[in-house]
């Protein structure tokens, strides 16, 4: 629970040492009725990531899933991904560590030209197009793990490495959830916050989808998290859920 954890959380918590995902646990509670919680770990042993990718969860992370119900349709979730980076972010920079982010939710610290992953993000929902049912957030927080024990092609990062110590993971995902929980109130808020800590915004881009490349600068981002894309025949939104990759050019 909060209390066992010593959160004071705007979520209940159920706190597990060790479980295959937080994101599959929180989906059985979904299935169940529950909402406004948040399933934590400090290990995972099957934890998923995007494109239906292994996301590595040792010992000494924050790995977590928030569920909860908003009055939305299905077309606006994307809004909640994009507020989970910005909570990410600010509570990595209060703990020291310049994070940015990188359309539509990697996370990110620059070393010289590279940046290196610190925070991975998947969320995952069900409902009606006029409804959302439930949504889980999952985020998951390269925190006091050792860089080289995740796998080299993820090019990764963590608080720890990044700081020289480790951080105080109480206090971070505290912060997390209290920034996430004001946000997901107001999603208005959300494409302001996000622009403050963007890297990809006024950059040449190479968005993939699964129909078509695109290639131009990304000027903008717009509700509910698409980006926009100035090419040379003309302006293109691409929406976060299709992004595949993208690349600088
Ligand atoms: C990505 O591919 O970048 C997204 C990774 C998402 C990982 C988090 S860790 C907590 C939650 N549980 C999971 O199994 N995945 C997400």
């Amino acid at each position: 629970s909060a209390v066992e954890y010593g959160l004071d959380a705007p979520f209940a918590i159920e706190y597990h040492d060790s479980i295959p995902s937080t994101n599959a646990r929180a989906r059985d509670l979904a299935a169940e009725g529950a909402s406004d919680l948040v399933v934590l770990a400090d290990e995972q042993t099957g934890g998923r990531g995007r494109l239906d990718r292994d996301w590595h969860s040792p010992s000494g992370g924050v790995w977590l899933s928030v569920l909860f119900r908003p009055d939305v349709p299905m077309a606006h979730a994307p809004v909640f991904t994009l507020a989970a980076a910005v909570a990410v972010t600010r509570a990595a920079r209060e703990a020291g560590v310049e994070a940015g982010i990188k359309w539509p939710n990697d996370v990110l610290v620059r070393h010289g030209d590279a940046e290196r992953k610190l925070v991975g993000i998947l969320t995952e929902m069900e409902g009606e197009a006029d409804r959302v049912s439930w949504v889980v957030v999952g985020i998951g927080v390269n925190a006091n793990v050792d860089p080289g024990d995740l796998p080299e092609e993820a090019n990764p990062t963590s608080l720890s490495a990044e700081r020289g110590e480790p951080v105080d993971r109480r206090l971070f995902t505290q912060r997390l959830l209290e920034e996430f929980d004001a946000l997901r109130q107001d999603p208005e808020s959300v494409l302001d916050a996000w622009r403050e800590y963007a890297t990809t915004l006024g950059k040449q881009v190479r968005v993939e989808t699964p129909s078509r490349t695109i290639e131009g600068e990304a000027v903008d981002i717009q509700f509910p998290g698409s980006l926009v894309v100035e090419t040379e025949s003309g302006t293109e939104i691409v929406s976060a859920g299709d992004c595949e990759h993208l690349r600088p050019l």
